[in-house]
């Protein structure tokens, strides 16, 4: 399972690089809002930072909601490091668009998937990655890891290459839960990943071997 960061903060996407387990980030308007980086030029620029700091695919998210616009921003975001994806919503136009860059062999995300229909869509139209949002289902009393299972299914029923990006992602058990249906990406927040570290039983086992090591030194 490939864990990608969800947030445009650099202090914590260096966070999670450095852990040595990160394998891409993605990020929405939302998230760039969030660290206070608006206009078009700053955000280009950030998106060139965020590339300098990991290794692997950087999702970023196209403004435009027609066909020509998509290509146009999305031929801009991929021409600006050979990391970006260029994320789609799943619209009519942005299915269309998908199509577009994956004939160009650029990669793509589709974005604000709710349902295996959609998922269905993404994959017929040779995305990258798809990423069904399974906190904001979970957030309306859905069940979001039904949705992922679904997914894993439809796509292992007909061998599509398309992967499962798990979005949303709020807690670890929400990686968990994605890691033993198959997902093949995670995308969360650093709690999500550095929450993964913690049991009480390792900080107490720790303290213990520590105590006896010191009491034959
Ligand atoms: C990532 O690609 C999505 O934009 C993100 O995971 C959405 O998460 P949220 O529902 O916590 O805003």
């Amino acid at each position: 399972m490939k864990f990608f960061i969800d947030t445009a903060n650099l202090e914590q996407i260096k966070e999670a690089q450095d852990l040595g387990v990160l394998d891409g980030v993605t990020t929405n308007p939302s998230l760039m809002a969030k660290e206070g980086i608006t206009g078009a030029e700053n955000i280009l620029n950030h998106y060139k930072k965020i590339c300098e700091l990991v290794e692997g695919d950087v999702s970023a998210e196209v403004i435009a909601t027609d066909f020509e616009g998509m290509v146009k921003e999305g031929e801009a975001l991929a021409a600006l490091h050979p990391q970006i994806v260029v994320k789609l919503p799943m619209i009519a136009d942005g299915v269309k668009a998908c199509k577009y860059f994956s004939d160009k062999g650029i990669k793509t995300n589709v974005t604000l998937v709710f349902s295996a229909g959609q998922a269905l869509l993404a994959a017929k139209a040779g995305a990258t990655y798809v990423s069904p949002f399974l906190g904001r289902l979970d957030d309306i009393s859905t069940d979001g890891l039904n949705l992922i299972d679904e997914i894993r299914m439809i796509y292992d029923n007909y061998g599509f290459r398309t992967e499962i990006l798990a979005a949303s992602i709020r807690h670890t058990m929400h990686v968990i839960n994605c890691a033993k249906l198959g997902a093949d990406v995670m995308t969360g927040p650093l709690s999500s990943i550095t929450g993964l570290l913690k049991h009480p039983l390792t900080d107490s086992g720790l303290a213990k071997f520590l105590e006896d090591y010191n009491k034959g030194n």
